[in-house]
């Protein structure tokens, strides 16, 4: 393990990328696009850490900065307490990376071959490379598949095996850009458990997702990210708890009913907030609200005299948290 001072697997200071990219055949001229913003944050070691954030929000950009692919403008980053830019070669050895997809795989070759060939690369002793193969395809569910072309396997299970690829040299960080995008639920969830025992191997990571409900299970903390900066940052239950003690009443009724349930929903206090949806003849009706409980009270009577044919209370889930700070712009 690289030495250290502190338990900060990442740390950055006032990070910078701004791209400059070259546009028109006869008049060139240069566009710059500030992808990262300014942004400090640290990832303990051993933690999970996500990044979220929309499309074009800077999250790739930041991880290829933090895996030593991108310089940066300015700004510092220190992994493992080393600085990037000063220790790029030694870090490298501590850290594996993956881009989604499964970029840098010989499909001619078989999985077992693929991993033999980077086992070589990364010089990992012969000796060890056999049982560390074996290893690695066991924990990404590809053990039956080991001899078996690449070219010959779906995406997901390319993506896994990518992931195998990545381990090889048993990295202490890893970062993991939208692991489970276009993998089925159940090889996502396979997926999620991996990196969950990755995590109990005492590993660190840091990943980006779109999947809010992934970002709760599998993160102690994450940041928001918006326009290259970060505009929250907590454990998944401080953002949902710190940001409203909010909650929603969810009902179906028909077309014929919803005048009872709209004369019953006027009687609410003006701070709750009422959305309607259509889905063929049933109305859904979303009532966000810090009082469940009255809510439930005014509307059961509804339930009983079959006016509404279901009624419950939810709490609200990461992916309420999410669109209300990016809505807002801040937690
Ligand atoms: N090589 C590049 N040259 C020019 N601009 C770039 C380059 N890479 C990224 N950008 C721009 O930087 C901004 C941030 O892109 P980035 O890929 O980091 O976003 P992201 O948060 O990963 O988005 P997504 O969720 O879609 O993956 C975007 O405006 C993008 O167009
Ligand atoms: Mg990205």
């Amino acid at each position: 393990m690289l030495t250290s001072t502190n338990d900060r697997a990442i740390e950055t200071h006032s990070l910078v990328k701004t791209f400059h990219t070259k546009h028109g055949f006869l008049t060139r001229t240069t566009r710059s696009t500030e992808a990262v913003r300014g942004i400090t944050f640290h990832v303990n070691k051993g933690e999970l850490f996500g990044l979220l954030g929309p499309n074009g929000a800077g999250k790739t950009t930041t991880v290829k900065m933090l895996s030593t692919l991108l310089i940066p403008t300015s700004g510092s980053i220190h992994i493992f307490g080393q600085d990037i830019l000063q220790h790029t070669r030694d870090i490298r050895k501590h850290i594996g990376f993956t881009f989604g997809g499964a970029h840098g795989l010989y499909g001619r070759l078989t999985a077992i071959e693929n991993l033999r060939y980077f086992a070589e690369l990364y010089a990992l002793p012969p000796r060890e490379t056999h049982n560390r193969i074996r290893e690695l395809l066991e924990l990404v569910g590809l053990r039956d598949r080991g001899n078996d072309r690449v070219e010959t396997y779906s995406s997901g299970m390319q993506q896994r095996l990518h992931l195998a690829r990545v381990l090889l040299h048993d990295p202490e960080l890893i970062f993991l850009d939208e692991p489970t995008v276009g993998i089925d639920p159940v090889g996502a969830r396979e997926l999620r458990s991996t990196i969950k025992l990755l995590k109990n191997q005492g590993k660190t990571i840091l990943l980006t997702t779109h999947y809010m409900a992934e970002a709760d299970e599998l993160c102690d903390r994450l940041a928001i990210i918006n326009h290259g900066q970060i505009i929250a940052m907590d454990s998944p239950s401080s953002l949902k708890s710190k940001l409203t003690s909010d909650a929603f009443v969810e009902l179906k009724t028909s077309g014929e009913n919803l005048p009872s349930v709209k004369n019953v929903l006027a009687q609410l206090d003006p701070d709750s907030e009422v959305t309607y949806n259509q889905h063929a003849f049933v109305w859904e009706v979303n009532i966000r609200t810090r009082q469940p409980g009255v809510v439930m009270e005014l509307l059961a009577p509804l339930l009983s005299s079959n006016l509404i044919q279901t009624l419950g209370v939810r709490n609200q889930t990461m992916e309420d948290v999410y669109v209300s700070i990016i809505q807002n712009g801040g937690a």
